[in-house]
């Protein structure tokens, strides 16, 4: 099957398309597609979906992937609004309406529900996860317990060392927990995003 021959402009389309906004950088959104395009047949999961721009992004980057994305769709954003949408309110339909704007309907399954307990069944795996969900401690931990069962390849985690120190809890789990573990190394990271790639099979 074709990959998108479009992936530099993938950001620009989602910008000028999307209801609501993309929550990530362009150079984020680069280092995103450039992992998404590395995947043959298989799943990419996603935590923390709004409106649906990152799972987007990775569906018009490789049509081989299937992307499931889990977000609790409710309180914060889903139910004071969205700042940097002049308040707007994501909800189901829009998200479904994003995802049939881009034509990427058949591809993404959003999933209502918290990530922890990963509502998957366990042996469900993907070839790459990214973790854009709750940014505490040990919300994060979890992510990354679950990601870390279930990927074969590609671990994404959104907001590291972001400029303003607000995500303490991501700087904790990636410097202590993932940065320590033998099994992954860093595979690029661009701007607050940075990925990880498996180098050891799973244990
Ligand atoms: C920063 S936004 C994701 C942005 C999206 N990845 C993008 O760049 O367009 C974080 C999302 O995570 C969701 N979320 C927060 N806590 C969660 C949890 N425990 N499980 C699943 N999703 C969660 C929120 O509802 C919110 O929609």
């Amino acid at each position: 099957m074709k990959l998108h021959t479009d992936n530099d402009h993938i950001f620009n389309q989602i910008c000028e398309k999307i209801v609501g906004r993309i929550a990530i950088t362009e150079a984020e959104t680069r280092l995103l597609v450039e992992v998404a395009t590395k995947g043959s047949e298989g799943h990419h999961f996603e935590v923390g979906c709004l409106w649906g721009a990152t799972a987007i992004a990775v569906a018009l980057a490789n049509p081989r992937l299937n992307i499931i994305t889990v977000d609790i769709m409710e309180g914060e954003y889903w139910a004071e609004g969205d700042p940097s949408v002049a308040m707007m309110t994501p909800t189901p339909e829009i998200l479904l309406a994003n995802f049939n704007l881009f034509e990427v309907a058949d591809r993404i399954t959003a999933i209502k529900a918290k990530s922890y307990p990963w509502p998957l069944i366990l042996p469900q795996k993907c070839f790459s996860f990214f973790i854009d969900g709750d940014h505490s401690y040990l919300a994060v931990l979890r992510d990354w317990e679950t990601a870390k069962a279930v990927t074969d390849k590609y671990i994404l985690f959104h907001d590291y060392q972001s400029p303003l120190g607000w995500y303490k809890g991501i700087e904790v789990v990636i410097d202590y927990v993932v940065l320590k573990d033998i099994d992954w190394r860093v595979y690029e990271q661009a701007e607050t995003l940075i990925a990880f790639e498996r180098v050891n099979e799973y244990r």
